[in-house]
């Protein structure tokens, strides 16, 4: 996306004005504008409150010059009222945009181009794409860039969790991490071999009824002026690169999306597209266990038990729940990575969207730190999370018959006995979980967000560790 700054607000076709209740006619009274604008808006109810918004022909301006389209947008918020222009020169099939009236340079740059995604890579109906941003005010290249690098890294995560599980499998998916090495980013990738070398157990369990082998992926992310006390951070993301359940076999209902199951692993590597780039002066390693759970022959079974690499042993009592397993694997490795904190990104339960619906994300942790951070960064870029307790009361859950642990722990709790079932694999770190189920993937669009896959907590993410 090519942006640029301008105090000419009519040099792009589709020309964005933000005003809300209060100022609405100061901003439309401002002399490039037309001096019946107000009048018209008035007449046609339009107030400027949160969520509404009204398009009008080039007669808006004074002097139209390469304006078509005025569209004005009401509402305090930047963030979505960015987004809304963004996805309406998607939907007019624009080339260019001006925003008029907004002051968050990164905010609006970053949320314009999310509004404006879209997946139709398998689609033959093309619109034209927007090219160029122009925001009118004051240079302020560095936030644009910013906001630009932020957007283009969610949108990255969006691409992976849309692609098609035929298309994005456990090897390809270890591909575009590879594409993601640079200067500062080293990256590499365990195969089947390595794997049990490793005793990377639940990826291999979990991995092993498709034709389509796991792969681990570690990404390591260090700063240039690297010192001792520098902070290290490890993320760590569910890649199951499709969830049939197993021989726990899902519904078809349930089954139809679960292409998003590596929306945690898309957490990961969406971070990971934006730190050479923004180089935040923390160390960060990003770990991804990638398997595509399936229904076959060699899938494993149901009384399996499972020797962890950290010497705990589970017993399988469903194949559906799987994510938990692989992430297992990975949160030991981070363990002994020996980091100031841990943070794992999942699409882990259902009971999730049960218990706080499909727009919250659930936390979880060891340590209170942790969650004050992960709620301020979230609240910091616009993203919704809510804590849910990490009680030992519920550990008896998941006592094993014939072994530590099982993978389930019964009706209730769902979303809290997989928190504390992975609480089973970090030693001596402090920890949080996060469970995307809900935000990960939108069945219909929200917000400035189309249907599909979200991006979810990579804002969150990089604002954390841009402090
Ligand atoms: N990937 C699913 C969870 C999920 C469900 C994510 C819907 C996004 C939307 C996970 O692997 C799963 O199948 N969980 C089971 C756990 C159960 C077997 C204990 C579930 O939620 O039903
Ligand atoms: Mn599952
Ligand atoms: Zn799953």
């Amino acid at each position: 996306m090519n942006v640029q700054f301008s105090l000419d607000a009519s040099t792009q076709p589709l020309l964005a004005i933000l005003v809300n209740e209060d100022n609405i006619n100061d901003v439309l009274s401002e002399p490039c504008f037309s001096k019946d604008l107000v009048q018209w808006v008035t007449e046609a109810d339009f107030t400027g409150k949160d969520g509404t918004n009204i398009v009008l022909p080039s007669a808006a301006l004074q002097n139209s010059g390469n304006v078509k389209f005025v569209l004005i947008i009401g509402g305090t918020d930047e963030r979505t009222a960015a987004g809304t222009a963004g996805y309406t020169a998607k939907e007019k099939g624009i080339a260019g945009l001006s925003l008029y009236n907004f002051t968050n340079v990164e905010v609006s740059v970053a949320q314009t181009i999310l509004g404006n995604y879209r997946w139709e890579k398998y689609q033959n109906k093309t619109k034209g794409n927007l090219e160029s941003i122009t925001l009118v005010m004051e240079d302020n290249a560095t936030a644009a860039t910013r906001g630009t690098t932020i957007a283009n890294a969610r949108n990255f995560a969006r691409d992976l969790v849309n692609m098609p599980a035929d298309d994005l499998y456990p090897e390809s998916l270890a591909d575009f991490a590879l594409g993601l090495g640079s200067d500062s980013v080293e990256v590499e990738v365990w195969g089947v071999e390595k794997l049990k070398s490793e005793n990377m157990i639940g990826t291999l369990a979990v991995g092993r009824g498709s034709s389509r082998e796991p792969r681990f992926i570690h990404m390591h992310y260090t700063p240039t002026n690297k010192t001792e006390n520098t902070n290290k951070v490890v993320l760590v993301g569910k890649g199951i690169t499709f969830d049939a359940g197993g021989l726990s076999l899902k519904p078809s209902a349930g089954m139809q999306t679960m292409r998003c199951d590596m929306g945690g692993s898309a957490v990961v590597m969406g971070v990971f597209h934006a730190l050479q780039a923004l180089q935040p002066d923390i160390e960060v390693h990003g770990l991804i266990g990638a398997a595509e759970n399936m229904c076959a022959a060699d899938s494993f079974k149901l009384g399996d038990i499972l020797t962890y690499r950290n010497g705990k042993t589970v017993e399988i009592h469903n194949t559906d729940a799987e994510g938990r397993l692989v992430l297992a694997d990975c949160l030991c490795v981070g363990s002994e990575l020996g980091a100031d904190y841990m943070i794992d990104f999942a699409t882990l339960t259902g009971a999730c969207i049960v218990a706080i619906g499909e727009h919250y994300n659930a936390i979880f942790s060891n340590e209170s730190d942790l969650i004050d951070s992960l709620e301020n960064s979230a609240d910091a870029v616009g993203e919704r999370v809510w804590q849910l307790p990490l009680p030992n009361l519920y550990k008896k859950k998941l006592k094993g018959t014939w072994s530590d642990l099982k993978n389930i722990g019964g009706r209730s709790a769902g979303s809290i006995t997989a928190a504390l079932f992975l609480s089973e694999f970090v030693s001596d770190t402090k920890w949080a979980h996060v469970d995307i189920a809900g935000p990960a993937f939108l069945d219909s669009k929200f917000e400035h967000f189309q249907p599909g896959g979200t991006g979810t907590m990579v804002e969150s993410v990089l604002h954390m560790l841009s402090k």
